[in-house]
Parts: C-alpha cells; structure tokens; sequence
C-alpha cells in the first residue's frame, strides 16, 4: 500500500507517522511519500519519519519529493495537510476579526472565511492532478476549513472524504473517563465540521446503550471544564458540544480574551520553531512530547482507521467523517457536507440514519451551511460581494456594518492569496 501526503513538511507529520508505525497491522503501509514545496521542512521532518520507522522496525519506505504529480503517482491514498499562507496568515486571521469585536479563529467566523478563500482554489488544483495521474486514488482532506474544502472536493466530482479529529478525540476522552477501551464506545455525533455535538455515548456500537446520562452526572464537570463552558450549560443541553461551539456560546467572552493574550498562531509558531530545531537532531527517533500540545492529537489514529477502511483494510466499520448529507439531516441541503458517523468501506462513506435534531442546535447547523455555501461560492468565484454575503450569513458576523469593515479588512489582509483581489 502506498500514501501520499501533501503538507508532509508539516511539523505535525511525525504524529501521522507514528500512528502509521504503530497501527501496521491495521494499515500496512509499504510506502509513505512526503511531499512539500518547502525543502528546508521536508528534509528534516522526513529524516526524523525514517526514524520513527527504523525504532519501530516498520520495514516500509519512506521518500519526500516537492514534485506533487510524482509523488501521487501510485498512490492509494492521499492525505492534504497543508496550510496556505503558514502562521502567518493564520496569525491574521485570528485577528483583524478582533478589531470589530468578532472572533478571530483559523476555522470559525471571519477568520475561517479567510482561510476558506486561501484554501480552496489551491486544494483543488491538487485535487485536478491527482484525477490526471491517479484517477482512482482517495483523497482524505485535513486541510481546514474541512467542511468547505470536502464540499468543493465533492462538488468537483473527487473522490474524497473530510477529517477532523474532534470526534476521535472525545471518544477518546469518554472512555478514559467511563474506564472502557475507546473502540466500545460509540458517539452520536451530528453537525458540520468543527460544529458538532455528542448526542449520545453508546456502549458497544450504534445499538448499544446510551451512557451519556451517566456520563455527564459523574464526570459533568470535568468535560465542562475542559470545554471551558460552565457545567449547569452541559447539564441542561444534556448532549456535549464540541469546544469550537464555545466560540458561539461564549462569542463575547473568547473575544476578551482573546484580546488580552497571544494568538494561537504565535504560540504554534513557536512550537514550530522549536520542533524543527528537535527533528534535525539525529539522535531523535520518536515524536517528541511537545507535539501533545498541538491540537491534532489522535489524528492520526483518525487517519489509519479511515484510510484502512477506504482501502479494504481494517479499519472501523462506523468512522465519524465529512461527506455529502443526502437526505441524512433533511432540515439541510442534499449537498451539504456533514460531519456523522458512517458506515466507510472500499466504496466510500454511507451517513447512518441520525435521530431527529433538536430545533437548538438544527438552527445553528441550518444558518452556517447556508454560511459556508456563500463561502464556497466566494473561493470559487472571488468577488468583494460575495465575500461580504457570507460574512453576512455568518451567525457570528451578521450585521452589515461589521460585514463590510471585515470584508474590507479580509481582503487586505489576504490580496497575495486571492486571485481575485
Ligand atoms: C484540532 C482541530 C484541527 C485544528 C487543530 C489546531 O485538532 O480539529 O482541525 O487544525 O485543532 O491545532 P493547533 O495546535 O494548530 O492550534
Ligand atoms: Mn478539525
């Protein structure tokens, strides 16, 4: 079995290749290429993968190439990782928002509009030459924001599928929490990329029992305070959001603080630099303990499972993934993306039937797709109108003023990117 993954200078890549090193059984991975423009990454994160390798006696081979059309080439999957722009564009994005009072954040608001515009187009075209020279490979999107960048994957008729590690994450979490083995638990888990919430912790699988209830009466405040929400909001919504929902259910909160501290993106970059400072030691040959700091942990367990499902490996049956909607939540647009448990297997992702939503977070889910349509259409066809549209849609934007002022703002901070501008 062969892998590709574009962004594979990314310093988060040893997280992916110890998963790839752990989990062989369940993913033999023969060969792992690593591509990136960025040579003065690549070299070092690649020779650090071959280690990891080595320690753990992983016989498969290990290669880094800028060249993309080659490095798809043969590929059963391939993995986008990549961040247009790097922390400094993150770095903007989480904050011109601010200025006009609305979060700043790479994924949710303005922010993640901005991220959007930068993104899409690029990820498309890396998705045009692995069609030409790899019709039938899989492409698994990382690259944020997923829900729009897989929407734009579909809509352009790829094969893929869209991942985040939120889901994987809490499952994690719960049954550390319930002391059972994360693959006895199932989540019902509903909404858009980076806009979700557990509905119900099943035991054992999608019939199993729901021990949510039990869950959140005797580990209430724990989550609470790892959601940084307050524990009377858990237990009267009774499900668990996910900690982006904490940027609308605390707008003007995160909004102070995040005034008063560094962005996000300067602490990463930070870390960034002190990574790679790691990985160019050859005595290093494991992912180091500081990459636990970054926000992807287990992505790469996400990946494994839903690579080694797609590719008639062994992954989970019941993976929670991004894919077209369908008719699955039917308040929302056949051609939504959305982020629900499905059946994956060598033909792709089939949503599980979900139980009726609740008006209370249906709403939400309902105004942001309508959100990241506008989006969609911004990336794919530019214009400061259509900017301004999906600005005004957002729930987190949606007055006019403030619409115009970081339409203005967006497009200032991003005319490198935009084709368009
Ligand atoms: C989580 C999200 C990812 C996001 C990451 C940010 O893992 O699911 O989509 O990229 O957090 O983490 P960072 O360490 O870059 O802030
Ligand atoms: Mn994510």
């Amino acid at each position: 079995m062969k892998l590709t993954v574009v962004g594979g200078g990314s310093t988060y890549t040893p997280e992916l290749v110890d998963g790839f090193a752990r989990l062989r059984d369940t993913l033999p991975v023969e060969e792992l290429v690593l591509v990136d423009p960025a040579a003065d990454r690549l070299e070092p994160v690649g020779a650090l993968a071959r280690r990891i390798f080595a320690k753990q006696g992983h016989q498969g081979r290990i290669t880094t190439t800028s060249d993309l059309d080659a490095g798809v080439d043969g590929a059963d999957a391939v993995l986008l990782q990549l961040r247009v722009g790097g922390q400094a564009a993150r770095e903007q994005d989480e904050t011109w928002p601010l200025e006009c009072g609305c979060v700043g954040q790479e994924t949710t608001g303005a922010g993640g509009l901005a991220k959007a515009l930068r993104t899409v187009p690029v990820v498309l075209d890396i998705a045009e030459r692995v069609r030409r020279t790899n019709p039938g490979a899989w492409i698994i999107d990382f690259t944020n924001p997923v829900g729009i960048v897989t929407r734009a994957l579909l809509q352009a008729g790829h094969k893929a599928i869209g991942l985040c590690n939120v889901a994987i994450g809490l499952q994690r979490k719960f049954a550390a929490l319930l002391g059972v083995a994360p693959a006895d638990l199932h989540l019902d888990h509903v909404g858009l990329n980076h806009l979700t919430w557990e509905t119900a912790v099943r035991r054992g699988g999608p019939e199993g029992a729901d021990a949510l209830p039990e869950l959140l009466a005797a580990h209430g405040e724990a989550i609470a305070a790892d959601l940084r929400l307050p524990r009377p909001l858990l237990d009267r919504l009774g499900v668990v959001p996910s900690y982006y929902l904490r940027y609308f259910y605390a707008h003007d909160e995160v909004v102070r603080e995040l005034r008063t501290k560094p962005s996000r993106a300067a602490e990463v970059a930070a870390m960034e630099r002190e990574l790679l400072a790691m990985y160019a030691d050859p005595a290093l040959d494991e992912k180091p303990e500081l990459l636990a700091k970054r926000g992807g942990a287990y992505y790469s367990e996400a990946a494994v499972d839903l690579a080694a499902a797609l590719l008639g490996g062994a992954g989970s049956p019941y993976q929670v993934v991004n894919t077209l909607n369908n008719g699955t939540l039917p308040f929302l647009p056949a051609d939504a993306v959305i982020e629900v448990q499905a059946a994956v297997g060598p033909k792709g992702a089939a949503p599980l039937p979900v139980a009726p939503v609740d008006p209370l977070y249906a709403g939400l889910m309902a105004s942001v797709t309508a959100y990241e349509d506008l989006a969609l259409a911004a990336a794919l066809h530019g214009g400061r109108d259509r900017v301004f549209r999906a600005l005004l849609a957002h729930p987190l934007v949606g007055q006019y003023a403030y619409a115009e002022t970081l339409t203005d703002r967006l497009i200032a901070h991003n005319r490198e990117h935009l084709a368009w501008a």
